[in-house]
């Protein structure tokens, strides 16, 4: 290097604010987020230029293979968020909160989620919910400090409520009330809302209806962003094959093809070679 070249530039990139979530909005600049569960996928997405990660509780079902998120706890999102935060260098890092854990009091809600944003490094939690109880808790949340993401729509904490994984608000009921839990959650002072599993029109009520960032999956184009299970969009999870997902990529496929590899080579005692032997 010549004593006239600059030097590379090493700054890190600047990392993703609530705040900025919001500016996307106003500027009309589209929302990506991914869910990640552990350090080596947090740190690839981060690098793919992801705007925000999400911790989510569907760890339970594609990380532990649980039948719904019902038995993930407060520590167990803990523990991932860790890892994914050590991954993480310019993205949003957002964390689920499991069920129980925001349900019971605005107290116990302060308690937990504070202790998630210590103990993770996270920057936000998501909640499940937009009745009056929620709004207030979030509103409790808000005031100590600790920046909320609302999920509205398919919420998977209540499966057995609604009596299944469905799409939600085609009915004149659930088209009202969710677009009045919309409203209470950004009063409340949600800086973002996940759309799940919503007919695309009531979506984009809903998104030109609040002032935060709608983050749809299953719920259309005009949310202000997408979020997407990673193994799903991954193709890791093959046995699940709902009409919203789009698979970039064949990662079942080719984990199958490189383990059978190994394991003929190794059989064969073509594995290892010289080449990964030493003297
Ligand atoms: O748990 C999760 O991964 C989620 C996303 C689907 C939004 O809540």
């Amino acid at each position: 290097m010549s004593a006239e070249e600059p030097l590379a530039d090493t700054k890190p990139p600047r990392r993703m604010t609530t705040r900025e979530f919001v500016a996307m909005k106003e500027r009309g600049e589209r929302i990506a987020v991914l869910t990640a569960y552990d350090y080596l996928m947090a740190g690839l997405v981060d690098d793919a230029g992801v705007d925000c990660v999400l911790v989510g509780d569907s760890l339970g079902q594609v990380f532990a293979g649980e039948e719904s998120t019902l038995p993930v706890t407060v520590d167990q999102m803990i523990y991932h968020a860790r890892a994914v935060r050590r991954g993480l260098r310019r993205a949003l890092l957002v964390v689920d909160m499991p069920f129980l854990s925001y349900q019971v009091s605005a107290e116990e809600a302060i308690r937990n989620c504070g202790r998630v944003l210590q103990e993770t490094g996270a920057q936000a939690v998501k909640l499940e919910g937009g009745h009056a109880a929620v709004a207030e808790t979030i509103r409790r949340l808000v005031d100590s400090g600790i920046p909320v993401m609302g999920h509205l729509g398919l919420t998977p904490q209540s499966v057995h409520k609604l009596g299944g994984y469905r799409l939600v608000g085609r009915a004149e009921t659930e088209r009202e009330a969710l677009l009045g839990d919309a409203q209470r959650l950004a009063e409340a002072g949600c800086f973002s809302i996940v759309l799940e599993m919503l007919p695309s029109g009531l979506a984009g009520s809903i998104t030109r209806g609040v002032p935060v960032p709608t983050i749809g999956i299953g719920a259309g184009p005009e949310c202000d962003g997408q979020v997407l299970v990673l193994p799903d969009m991954l193709g890791l999870n093959e046995g699940f094959n709902p009409g919203f997902l789009k698979r970039y990529g064949d990662l079942a496929a080719q984990v199958r093809d490189a383990v059978s590899r190994y394991v003929r080579e190794v059989k064969d005692g073509v594995y290892p070679g010289p080449e990964h032997s030493y003297e």
